[in-house]
């Protein structure tokens, strides 16, 4: 079955289709698509309802996602691609997130995964999903992408990015929503 899915993610879009191998995964690159919303769930609807108008009677999906730290109140939140500021930089963003952690002892932080789907008959639905874990000193590793090689998952002594794909989706905010994607596509 074909997923049109809003992102000019290359790294999103390749979890999605590691954590869908059953789906037709296909790209509708939303760039340009201003993402307004406060909060994620908010942000991914704005992007699907921008590719489901393209793609009438098919599934269409985007997945809004970002870092919330509690020492700094929630941040990055829905402005984690451009934390640093524009245009969007990963290795501005991780360096920013260091220094503004510099000193703090509670580095406890989640990732929230919000993917909002439009049906084949324009029915909306959604899911959340959440990873909890801390904010490590350093980065380390150098797989998957973003904040990765910072964000340290409760129970593993290992950074994300440190993590194999298989054992990232596992437990990532990412996979929980799209487990339960999963289900919703199935029906
Ligand atoms: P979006 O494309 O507006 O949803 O922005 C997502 C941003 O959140 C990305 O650019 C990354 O900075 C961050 N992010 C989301 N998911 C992940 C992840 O699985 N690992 C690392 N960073 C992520």
């Amino acid at each position: 079955m074909r997923l049109y899915v809003a992102t000019h993610n290359r790294h999103k879009l390749r979890e999605i289709s590691q954590i869908l191998p059953e789906f037709d995964v296909i790209a509708d690159d939303s760039e340009g698509i201003e993402e307004t919303a406060s909060d994620f769930i908010g942000n991914a609807f704005i992007k699907v309802r921008a590719i489901a108008a393209k793609h009438p009677g098919s599934w269409c999906m985007a997945d809004d996602s970002g870092l919330e730290v509690k020492a700094l109140g929630g941040a990055p939140g829905v402005r984690s691609a451009r934390y640093a500021g524009e245009p969007s930089s990963t290795p501005r963003n991780n360096a920013l997130l260091l220094r503004n952690l510099e000193g703090v002892e509670d580095r406890a932080a989640n990732f929230t995964c919000a993917v909002a789907l439009v049906d084949p008959n324009g029915v909306e639905h959604s899911a959340v999903g959440k990873c909890f874990g801390r904010i490590a000193t350093a980065p380390s590793g150098a797989e998957g992408f973003g904040y990765d090689p910072l964000f340290v998952p409760d129970g593993y002594g290992k950074s994300f990015a440190e993590l194999s794909a298989d054992e990232k989706n596992a437990i990532s905010h990412r996979g929980r929503a799209l487990a339960e994607v999963r289900r919703i596509l199935m029906v």
